[in-house]
């Protein structure tokens, strides 16, 4: 059984997910031992109460600097001993010495099919706002694991989805979230938490071929 500590910052339907497929077994090798939120009013703490998880705020508006904020958040999570991170919707930068201490053990969602649409001012709904503007007709969402760089580490899954005509910034969100982010992302632990990713370099390799329907 693996140990998560999940980071939010907003509404917290990604961790909803994960705590739904934990409690129905679709993940049945992992638990979530703290919620991490950079913001008090994030309704993802509210979430986790109701499932009866931990969960604290370290928010960088309690910090003189961004240096005594990198602190707090690398004691929050060293606390727990965790052994994967998942930033289910963490819109700050994550401090470089939490990334050094936890290499390939940090993952991401992020709502683009990175490379595209990803880096710095693509978060959230900005993402699917540029999407309409680039006017592409296909987008989707990505797990990766977290390195130095930003949305650069090494690709755990992906999935596409369609743009429609008519979409607004919203609708596209909803559409990706539904039938991508809210998937994967609870896959990617599963399969790690099975041992089933493999990293190497810049790739990863999927030991057992996930069935995406499920
Ligand atoms: C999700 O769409 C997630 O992919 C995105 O923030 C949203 C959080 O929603 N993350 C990023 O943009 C990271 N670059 P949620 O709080 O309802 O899970």
């Amino acid at each position: 059984m693996i140990k998560l500590v999940v980071c939010v910052s907003g509404g917290g339907t990604n961790l909803q997910h994960i705590i739904d497929r934990i409690s129905d077994g679709t993940i049945h090798e992992a638990e979530i031992v703290r919620v991490i939120a950079n913001n008090a009013d994030a309704y993802a703490l509210e979430r986790a109460g109701k499932a009866g998880i931990d969960a604290v705020c370290v928010s960088p508006k309690s910090f003189d600097d961004r240096g005594s904020f990198n602190q707090a958040l690398l004691k929050a999570v060293d606390e727990v001993k965790p052994d994967l991170i998942v930033l289910a919707g963490f819109l700050v930068a994550i401090p470089p010495e939490m990334i050094r201490k936890y290499p390939d053990r940090i993952i991401n969602i992020h709502p683009s099919l990175i490379p595209s649409f990803c880096g710095v001012g693509y978060y959230g709904l900005h993402v699917h706002e540029k999407v309409l503007d680039r006017g592409v007709k296909i987008t989707g969402a990505t797990v990766h694991f977290v390195d130095e760089g930003m949305d650069s580490g090494p690709i755990i899954l992906q999935k596409a989805v369609e743009v429609m005509n008519g979409d607004t910034p919203e609708v596209l969100q909803k559409r990706v979230m539904e039938q991508a982010e809210w998937i994967i992302l609870p896959r990617a632990i599963e399969l790690i938490a099975e041992g089933k990713v493999r990293v190497s370099g810049r790739r990863t390799e999927i030991l057992e071929s996930p069935d995406m329907e499920a």
